[in-house]
């Protein structure tokens, strides 16, 4: 059985992607809304809720789990391998295509607090962005859009217009998704961005296509695909209805 965690519903954006290469597997899928969002909180916050939510899923059977959250894998998934004896496989901010395809020269990182500030991020940034501009800006508001379900229309455009403005006017044309939330807001940030520069083709890039390979083929490696038929479990540290309608809503 694959877990899935995330701070809410953004790792649904990443669930999205797995079901398309692992369709025939059993899952439980874990949205810690209670404590949502985690971009501002602690380090030592994030490990202990990541913590709490993996020794959950164990005990529902979990043989692997997804870290589907940017700022949960930055905080706290090297403490979790240590702790834990499976796999976990995290979010990676896409830096790296970007900064192979950008024409401009400039790529531009959308994250929240947490992962921007975090080693894991530093170091991403450090080994990809030789010889081009990085431009980064946290989503302000983006997750809480996410969360109520508000994906479109103008309170999503004047938020999303906001925090990707500063990086379009540095010239960015790759736009990175880093956070897990942020690829439900995706045709409301393209529609922003050919509003804002029409004359430039702006590609935004979601890791969760290559994060679903990659637990593919650990789970290949590792014997863990079973193929025994699909099924989700959704559990929440929040109202369960809401989040049930969520999942509805946004997949
Ligand atoms: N979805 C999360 C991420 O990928 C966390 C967002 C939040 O709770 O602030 O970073």
């Amino acid at each position: 059985m694959i877990g899935i965690f995330d701070s809410g519903v953004g790792g649904l954006s990443v669930f999205r992607e797995i079901r398309k290469v692992l369709p025939e597997e059993k899952y439980v899928y874990f949205s810690d809304s209670a404590h949502c969002p985690y971009g501002e909180k602690s380090k030592e916050y994030i490990i202990e809720r990541a913590r709490s939510i993996t020794r959950f899923l164990l005990d529902k059977g979990a043989d692997i789990i997804v870290v589907a959250c940017n700022t949960a894998t930055a905080a706290a998934i090297a403490e979790l391998r240590k702790e834990f004896p499976i796999r976990f496989i995290g979010m990676e901010p896409a830096v790296k295509p970007a900064v192979m395809s950008t024409k401009t020269g400039t790529v531009g990182v959308l994250a929240t607090a947490g992962t921007l500030k975090a080693d894991k991020y530093l170091n991403t940034r450090e080994k990809w962005a030789e010889g081009v501009r990085i431009a980064e800006h946290v989503g302000q508001g983006f997750v809480e859009l996410v969360e109520k379900g508000c994906t479109s229309g103008k309170e999503a455009e004047d938020i999303v217009r906001a925090s990707l403005k500063p990086l379009l006017d540095e010239g960015a044309d790759r736009i990175v998704l880093g956070c897990t939330h942020y690829p439900f807001l995706s045709d409301t940030i393209a529609k922003v961005a050919s509003k804002l520069v029409p004359e430039r083709t702006v590609e935004i890039i979601d890791p969760a296509p290559a994060v679903a390979r990659h637990l593919y083929e650990t789970m290949e490696m590792e014997g863990l695909i079973r193929k025994d038929g699909f099924s989700i479990e959704l559990d929440s540290s929040g109202n369960p209805e809401q989040f049930e309608n969520a999942y509805g809503k946004l997949l």
